[in-house]
């Protein structure tokens, strides 16, 4: 049974798995090579656990205890060398994740799993430098951010992990209210971020041709098709709208639609001026620098809400 749970990087999204565990009981060692960016983890972790104590989420005379759960360290061998599950949270960089995984199988006891939370990186390029038998205990192990607020989390069972151990991990998300989903062949962006992709690509293509304003083409998604994703996946849709009409407007429709192999052009161009977002004031909308945490807040209070009324979903 996992227990100890082991985060390699503690950027933003080792501090929220790590935040996620703790809260559910489990001991949970957080490393990263950096000790500025553990002093920040914990800061960033010490906020959210207050918000969600504050939306009641977990009674405040828990938030103590589960911090206390959380121990950080710049020692690799000290995090991992008891540890039953390790997730590694690292940059997005083959050689580095490589190299650590051949680190980690080399401190950590045999029964250990590692799993990596890389969003593009195929697990069999990942594995190379380990031995045999830490490949059958390997997985890609990927959530969304914010990790402590968003459910989803896609497990690989891509064929080299025998069915019980992949239960067991399955078995450990459910334990912290996760929804783990089996991934059962390694493509690229595995499922959800290839349909966030798709998604992603009409609507850059709207707003690039003018088609509506930024806001009413998010008000389009808000209140219509995400409206009801979030109870209703989209092959439960199709089969409620009938099978038939999803043919006929697919062949009406899918031909008008973009059908670019490479980021939006619109996209890049507001790259290259500096407009990225929140992050720099302006992106899509601008961002009065005063009132950008407040922004910040309100969208994490909505994602808590959403949480709270998901848990009541089949
Ligand atoms: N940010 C997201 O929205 C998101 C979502 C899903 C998956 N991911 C994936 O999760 C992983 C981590 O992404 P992130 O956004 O948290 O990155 P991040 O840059 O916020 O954090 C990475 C952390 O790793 C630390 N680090 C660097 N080298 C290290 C090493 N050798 N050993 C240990 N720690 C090291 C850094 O100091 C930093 O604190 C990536 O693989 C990324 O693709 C990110």
């Amino acid at each position: 049974m996992i227990r100890k749970i082991g985060i390699i990087g503690a950027g933003t999204m080792g501090h929220g798995i790590a935040e996620s565990f703790a809260m559910y009981g489990y001991d949970v060692n957080l490393y990263d090579i950096n000790a500025a960016a553990l002093e920040k983890a914990k800061l960033e972790m010490e906020q959210e656990l207050v918000m969600l104590a504050e939306e009641a989420i977990f009674a405040r005379a828990e938030l103590p205890k589960i911090l206390e759960r959380i121990k950080l360290s710049t020692d690799l061998k000290q995090t991992v060398e008891d540890r039953d599950y390790v997730i590694e949270c690292a940059p997005e960089n083959l050689e580095l994740k490589k190299n650590l995984f051949k680190q980690l199988d080399e401190i950590c006891p045999a029964k250990t799993i590692l799993a990596s939370n890389t969003s593009s990186l195929p697990l069999g390029e990942m594995m190379e430098l380990v031995g045999e038998d830490r490949k059958k205990r390997m997985m890609v192990n990927h959530m969304f951010n914010p990790a402590h607020l968003i459910p989803l989390v896609e497990l690989s069972f891509f064929g080299n992990m025998p069915e019980e151990i992949f239960a067991e991990v399955e078995d450990l998300y459910l334990s912290i209210k996760k929804q783990p989903i089996r991934i059962v062949k390694d493509v690229p962006g595995l499922v959800a971020n290839r349909i966030m992709q798709g998604v992603a690509r009409e609507v850059f293509s709207l707003i690039e041709q003018g088609v509506a304003d930024a806001a009413d083409i998010d008000r389009a998604l808000k209140f219509g098709p995400a409206f009801r994703y979030a109870t209703t996946g989209q092959l439960e849709v199709s089969d409620f709208g009938g099978l038939d009409i999803w043919c006929i407007v697919g062949d009406n429709l899918l031909k008008a639609m973009d059908n670019s192999q490479s980021a939006n052009k619109l996209l890049r161009q507001k790259v290259s001026e500096g407009k990225l977002g929140v992050k720099s004031g302006e992106g899509f909308y601008r961002y009065d620098p005063d009132k950008v945490a407040d922004i910040k807040i309100h969208f994490m209070k909505k994602l808590i809400r959403q949480l709270k009324v998901s848990q009541t979903y089949v």
